[in-house]
């Protein structure tokens, strides 16, 4: 290769690295939209996994075998198990964040693919609260408005909020079901809570209301990933109908397609496409067919799924009696007000946080 070339190529490696970490430096692009964050993408992906354990003991002390890594030193406020519909989810103070999470979990109905087989009928049943033309599924807005999960994530941002300050950022979370639960979740805090620095990243998520529900939602929520994985088949579900744009499900921006890059069928690494603001980018996940469950339940690697398939299954140690409450119906919530550092502490200022909820 002749010096020439060399330079030039150089050259150009050179505007690459510059171009790259401007944009990891930046947390919004040119154009205004908030820059998407692989780093952040792979933390939350752990806090989504985390919230599928079933030990609750472990799940609490922040001590599961998921609770390591990215996640590593966050702090649980609260956690939510609504026996009744069978859903999980739990806000905490991640420090290196310096944020609010709010994780969900996804279906934990006794077979995935019958999940995922009733999302094609899925319809559009309930018009979104105060915004004309906006329409939603029913059953995804209420597992998270009609539920015990609101008032309980609810009351523990308040509660995280008094400790860590007003303004304090908010990232909310989930996979599958829970990941249109965590939707629903971020809106409500916006427009129901006033909740100014909101953040949703979801993982497989199927799509919730109509076009009129994407508009409102990505100008209300403008800081939202919807990260889909190769062929994943829930990101196609209910089921868009490009020939009636008006009347079918559509997704609300920005997806962020992570394709599998893989050599003689071991995956090497994930390429990451940022997609358009329309929600239904043709290039992204939308120009595969969607068939995959396997691609469903992994992210980046990472499981997304129980440890086994058992409706509603947890386990608690007696230790965590002192902050657990049930209500009539059986649902459990785990609670702790903030900040806790001794144990002793912790304990006694806990039942106070029972019982203010
Ligand atoms: C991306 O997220 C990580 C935390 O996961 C954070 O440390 C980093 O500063 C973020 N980058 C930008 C540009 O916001
Ligand atoms: C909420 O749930 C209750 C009982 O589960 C039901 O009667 C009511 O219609 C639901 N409300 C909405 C808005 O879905």
């Amino acid at each position: 290769m002749g010096q020439k070339r060399c330079l030039f190529f150089l050259a150009i490696f050179a505007c690459l690295l510059f171009f790259s970490r401007g944009r990891v430096l930046n947390t919004r692009s040119d154009d205004g939209r908030p820059v998407y964050n692989h780093t952040l993408a792979l933390t939350l992906v752990e806090y989504t996994s985390a919230v599928y354990m079933s030990d609750l003991t472990q799940l609490f002390t922040w001590t599961c075998e998921r609770c390591n890594g990215l996640t590593k030193g966050f702090q649980v406020i609260e956690i939510i198990v609504d026996i009744e519909h069978c859903l999980q989810g739990y806000v905490g103070w991640a420090k290196d964040l310096n944020a609010i999470v709010i994780a969900f979990r996804g279906t934990q109905e006794h077979s995935i693919q019958n999940w995922v087989s009733d999302l094609f009928w899925k319809q559009l049943d309930l018009n979104y609260p105060d915004m004309p033309d906006a329409m939603v599924h029913h059953g995804f807005y209420s597992a998270y408005h009609n539920t015990t999960v609101r008032p309980a994530i609810l009351g523990a941002v308040k509660r995280a909020k008094k400790s860590y300050g007003a303004n304090i950022n908010i990232m909310v979370t989930g996979h599958s079901m829970g990941a249109a639960m965590a939707a629903f979740c971020g809106l409500d805090l916006v427009v129901n809570e006033g909740e100014e620095n909101v953040q949703v990243m979801t993982f497989g998520q199927p799509r919730i209301g109509n076009a009129a529900f994407a508009s409102y939602y990505s100008l209300l929520v403008p800081n939202t990933f919807r990260i889909t994985h190769d062929r994943d088949i829930v990101p196609h579900l209910p089921p868009y109908f490009y020939l009636f744009p008006q009347k079918t499900y559509h997704h609300f921006p920005t997806e962020v397609w992570v394709r599998d890059f893989s050599v003689l069928k071991h995956v090497l690494f994930g390429v990451e496409k940022v997609c358009d603001n329309t929600g239904e980018d043709p290039t992204c996940c939308r120009s595969v067919m969607g068939t995959s469950i396997s691609d469903h339940l992994s992210y980046f690697g990472v499981e997304l799924m129980c440890e086994t398939w058992r409706q509603c299954n947890i386990v608690m140690s007696h230790e965590m009696e002192s902050y657990s409450r049930k209500d009539s119906k059986g649902n459990i919530f785990l609670s702790r007000t903030v900040p806790s550092t001794e144990v002793i502490e912790t304990k006694t200022l806990s039942k106070i946080g029972i019982s203010s909820l």
